[in-house]
This record gives structure tokens, C-alpha cells and sequence, in this order.
């Protein structure tokens, strides 16, 4: 008999967390295959969770870390109910004041390996699974000083949105989850402290994990969770995108 599991990238933080544990109370997997770099805060994930969890430690910027995903599937052959692409990372400066291998790595990480992720798991899909994409709040606007991550979560809401309708006659749901401010490790790796001023607002990832697994059982294409979130939504779709951008510099008085 094939197994149901479900994938979970950036499992060892988070969003990707919070999203793992929700996952496997809500679906009747028999196993969730948890994916990142750290293979210690991946194991601690077994204490938690109510199912088995197989740990891939992988670093998704590199070829061999893709290959660790489709080659654990190639030898299962399991049938893959969710797959959850967490793993991302975000920069916040003056584009020249990110390094080259800073702004390359979020590319690699947010596009192509949730890209490359997309592709593995396709096989292994059937009607009703379900490929959760976390974009952001920035994938609706240009961010100044977050030039890089707001094209790459750009690129994770467009491309989600479009596999959404060319997927839904397979009944494959695609959703792309567009968080705001959340309080995970993210910040802590952005050096968002000294550019962004005035966060406004700040989710539990728990919160947005409860979120997401709501929308995954609506037809929505995306998701943007919370009430602050969704107003602001509102009016990124409202005012032009130089009014948008102008606003954001004097809230965090950038120049
Ligand atoms: N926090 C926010 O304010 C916020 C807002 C909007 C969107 N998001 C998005 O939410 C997603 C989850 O982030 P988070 O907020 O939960 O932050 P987080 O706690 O830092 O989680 C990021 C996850 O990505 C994994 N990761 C990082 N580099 C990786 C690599 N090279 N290969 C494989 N996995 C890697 C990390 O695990 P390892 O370090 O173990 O590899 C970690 O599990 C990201 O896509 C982020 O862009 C966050």
C-alpha cells in the first residue's frame, strides 16, 4: 500500500513548523517528511508530532539538496496529499549593501528550489492534494530596501496563482499564503532591525499556520491572514504603487 504523507520544507522553524504540526493533526497521514538545513531542530520535531516524521536535512540552494527530496520519493513512491514550500529567507537594505551571494541565495531559495520542489513532487500528486506556497505581504508591491525578496515572493504569488487554474482540472489546490510581519526566526536573519522601523503589526506563526490550514479547504488562490494584513492588502490593490512605496520610506523614514 502507498503511503500519504506530506512535505514540509522549512519544517525546522516557523511557519514551516507551526504548518508541519497542524498538518498532522488535521490530515490522516501516515508520515510527514520534514525538510531543512538543521537536522537537529528537524529530529526535535518527532518529540511533537503524532505521526512518524522523516527527516530530510537538506539545503535547498543546492543541487544535492533537491536531489535528497526526489530521491527519498523515488524510492517510496508515495502519494503526496500536501506539500508545504516554507523554506525561505528575506534581506532587508540598500540593494548594493546586500552581498551578491545574500541576494542570489534568496532567488535560489524562494524561486528556484521552490520551483525546483514543485517539479519533484508533481508524480507523486492525485485529486485532492494539496502544494501550499508561503509568498508574503510583499509579493504585492515593489519593497524599497527589500528589492530582492519582494520580486522573489512576486514570482511565488504569480506562479502559484497561475499553476492554481492550470492544476485544477488534475483537483490538484494550489494556495500562496501572503503573511505579514510574523515573529519567527526570519527576523532575526533579515536585518530587517535596522531598515524597518515601525513594524506595524506582528502574527504568531501559529496564528498564521490556523490561517492557511483554513484557506487550504476554501477555493481562494491565495490567502492573506489577518485583519491588519488584509486592510493593507486592500489598499496596495487600491493606490498606485509609487503612492504605496513613497508611504512605506516616510513610515520607516528611509530617504
Ligand atoms: N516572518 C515573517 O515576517 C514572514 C513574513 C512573510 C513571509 N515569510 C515567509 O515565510 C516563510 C517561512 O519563514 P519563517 O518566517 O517561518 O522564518 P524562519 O523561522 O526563519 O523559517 C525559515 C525556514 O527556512 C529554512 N531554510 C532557510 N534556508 C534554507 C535552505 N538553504 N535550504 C532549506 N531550508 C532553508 C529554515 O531552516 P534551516 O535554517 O534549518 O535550513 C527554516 O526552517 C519564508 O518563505 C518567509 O519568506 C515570513
Amino acid at each position: 500500500m502507498q503511503k500519504h504523507i506530506a512535505i514540509v520544507t522549512g519544517a525546522s522553524s516557523g511557519i514551516g513548523r507551526e504548518l508541519a504540526a497542524g498538518l498532522s493533526k488535521k490530515y490522516p497521514l501516515d508520515e510527514l517528511w520534514a525538510v531543512a538545513r538543521n537536522r537537529e531542530r528537524l529530529e526535535e520535531l518527532k518529540k511533537i508530532m503524532p505521526i512518524p516524521v522523516r527527516v530530510i536535512p537538506a539545503d535547498l540552494t543546492e543541487q544535492a539538496g533537491i536531489s535528497a527530496v526526489s530521491e527519498a520519493l523515488t524510492a517510496d513512491m508515495p502519494i503526496v496529499d500536501v506539500v508545504v514550500n516554507a523554506s525561505g529567507f528575506g534581506m532587508f537594505e540598500r540593494f548594493d549593501k546586500i552581498s551578491e551571494e545574500d541576494s542570489l541565495g534568496m532567488v535560489d531559495l524562494n524561486c528556484r528550489a521552490l520551483t525546483a520542489v514543485t517539479y519533484a513532487v508533481f508524480p507523486y500528486l492525485r485529486a485532492g492534494s494539496k502544494v501550499v506556497n508561503i509568498a508574503s505581504m510583499a509579493a504585492f508591491q515593489p519593497i524599497p530596501y527589500g528589492s530582492v525578496y519582494a520580486a522573489t515572493k512576486a514570482y511565488v504569488l504569480s506562479f502559484s496563482r497561475a499553476l492554481a487554474r492550470e492544476w485544477k482540472p488534475l483537483g490538484i489546490k494550489v494556495l500562496a499564503v501572503c503573511p505579514y510581519w510574523t515573529k519567527t526566526a526570519f527576523l532575526g536573519r533579515s536585518h530587517a532591525e535596522g531598515v524597518i522601523k515601525n513594524f506595524e503589526v506582528m502574527y504568531e506563526p501559529a496564528f498564521i499556520a490556523e490561517k492557511t490550514l483554513a484557506a487550504m479547504e476554501k477555493k481562494r488562490d491565495y490567502v492573506v491572514p489577518g485583519a491588519y494584513s488584509k486592510f493593507t492588502h486592500a489598499l496596495t490593490k487600491l493606490l498606485p504603487h509609487s503612492l504605496v512605496m513613497r508611504e512605506f520610506m516616510r513610515r520607516q523614514g528611509l530617504k
